[in-house]
């Protein structure tokens, strides 16, 4: 596909977005530094709810706890432009949100994504996408939230570094045919619209019922890794924020708000 076929496709949809009610424009790029940084300046700006920016590289894509996002051609960089309506406090549901779109999407394509807590989704045990979502106020005072989605669509593993090549995988690779990333990222929007409208309507339960049934963590032995150490446990539920609850060897029960969830029978 060339350049200029892949950006009147993007514009078509969002012609089709636009209707449809969440999408206010998105904007395309050959190139960013990030697609976060370029929403959160917009949002400073004061930039409605539903305005997106998607590019086709980065060249300083950010992953969470301060990692790089490799981001090769082939991959799908998108960031939007959120300004919930509900109360401060169910935020923290909203990465889950943006992994279980990206999962529903990822099915629609016959692959078997799962979902990782909090939102790594992946594809027989590896990484398929990944989701960060960040916070802050505007000029106005008023609050926004930036939910960055990088999902491997036609990325060639071995454009990664050797490291990141060995736990990744892309919707190309497990597939061998090319995937029109038009198409799945229309698929996607029309996931993530329905996702957020239930959230909006704050209807948490359903919500987090459904993510249960797309993720594989609950049930398994799990190492959290945090900046303030290590807990070993059994992943126990998800509470109502979306955070994860395991219990220990002593029979504890603890929460964690945030980290990377290892899967002790994978390491
Ligand atoms: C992770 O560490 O798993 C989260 C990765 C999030 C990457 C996406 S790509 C689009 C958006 N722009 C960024 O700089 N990061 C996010």
């Amino acid at each position: 596909m060339n350049e200029s076929s892949f950006v009147d496709k993007i514009s078509e949809l969002e012609t089709k977005h636009i209707r449809k009610g969440f999408v206010k424009k998105i904007l395309v790029f050959d190139e960013l530094s990030s697609t976060n940084s370029a929403v959160k300046d917009l949002a400073i700006q004061g930039e409605g709810e539903g305005t997106l920016v998607l590019s086709q590289v980065q060249k300083k894509g950010r992953g969470r706890f301060e990692r790089i996002w490799e981001s090769p051609a082939g991959g799908l960089y998108v960031s939007l432009l959120l300004r919930p309506s509900v109360p401060q406090k169910r935020f923290t549901l909203l990465p889950l949100l943006a992994a279980l779109a990206v999962a529903k999407t990822i099915r629609q394509f016959q692959l078997p994504a799962a979902i990782k807590w909090p939102n790594d989704v992946r594809i027989q045990q590896k990484k398929v996408a990944g989701i960060l979502l960040e916070a802050g106020t505007d000029q106005h005072h008023h609050q926004y939230i930036v939910v960055g989605i990088g999902v491997n669509v036609n990325t060639h593993v071995s454009d990664f570094s050797p490291s990141l090549a060995a736990i990744s995988t892309s919707l190309f690779h497990e597939t061998k045919t090319v995937v029109d990333i038009a198409l799945f990222f229309d698929r996607f929007l029309t996931v993530f619209a329905q996702e957020y409208a239930r959230f909006c309507s704050k209807e948490y339960d359903s919500f987090l019922g459904e993510w249960k049934q797309y993720s594989d963590t609950l049930g398994r032995r799990v190492k959290i890794v945090t900046s303030s150490g290590e807990l070993i446990g059994n992943a126990y539920d998800i509470d109502t924020s979306g955070f994860l609850i395991i219990r220990t060897a002593m029979n504890e029960k603890k929460t964690i708000t945030s980290g990377d969830c290892l899967y002790l029978d994978e390491v």
